[in-house]
């Protein structure tokens, strides 16, 4: 991925940390998620005063994308931090994961973690869900 695009998926995920909604943890999360035609969803995490129902950033960027339509992703920015203050990567949680899963090639699909545009690491859905369990478990042909 070219630097160009990492830094303008690292500036909206960090624009969506103003909108996360963390009145119980105060751990805001922002997402961006960038489709293989190019557009960028975004995301930012919702708490619920019943804590199960809270959504995590990148899963409200993912169903925001794929309820408009879109299938086919090619990357996603995570940030977060205690008061929206990036002092360490925020790694995506295990149901992320697998919803990245779910909708996303493994060896392609980028992870973008960053604290700052200039401080970022990238990693492979691969790398943080190795041997991830996947539609393609369900098609017909392994049955
Ligand atoms: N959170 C995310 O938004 N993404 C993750 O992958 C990890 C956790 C949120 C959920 C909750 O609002 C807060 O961070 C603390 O767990």
């Amino acid at each position: 991925m070219d630097k160009q695009t990492v830094q303008k998926m690292i500036d909206l995920a960090i624009g969506q940390l103003a909108f996360s909604y963390v009145p119980y943890s105060g751990f805001r999360v922002g997402a961006s998620l960038l489709t293989e035609s190019g557009k960028i969803y975004t995301g930012c995490n919702i708490e619920n005063a019943s804590y199960t129902p809270t959504n995590c950033a990148e899963r409200t960027a993912f169903f925001k994308a794929v309820s408009e339509g879109e299938r086919k992703f090619k990357a996603i920015c995570v940030v977060g931090g205690a008061d929206g203050v990036l002092t360490a990567y925020a790694q995506p949680c295990g149901v992320c994961r697998q919803v990245m899963m779910e909708f996303c090639d493994p060896d392609t699909f980028q992870i973008i973690l960053a604290t700052d545009r200039e401080q970022y690491e990238i990693f492979t859905l691969k790398e943080m869900l190795p041997m991830g369990f996947g539609p393609k478990n369900l098609a017909a042909e392994v049955r």
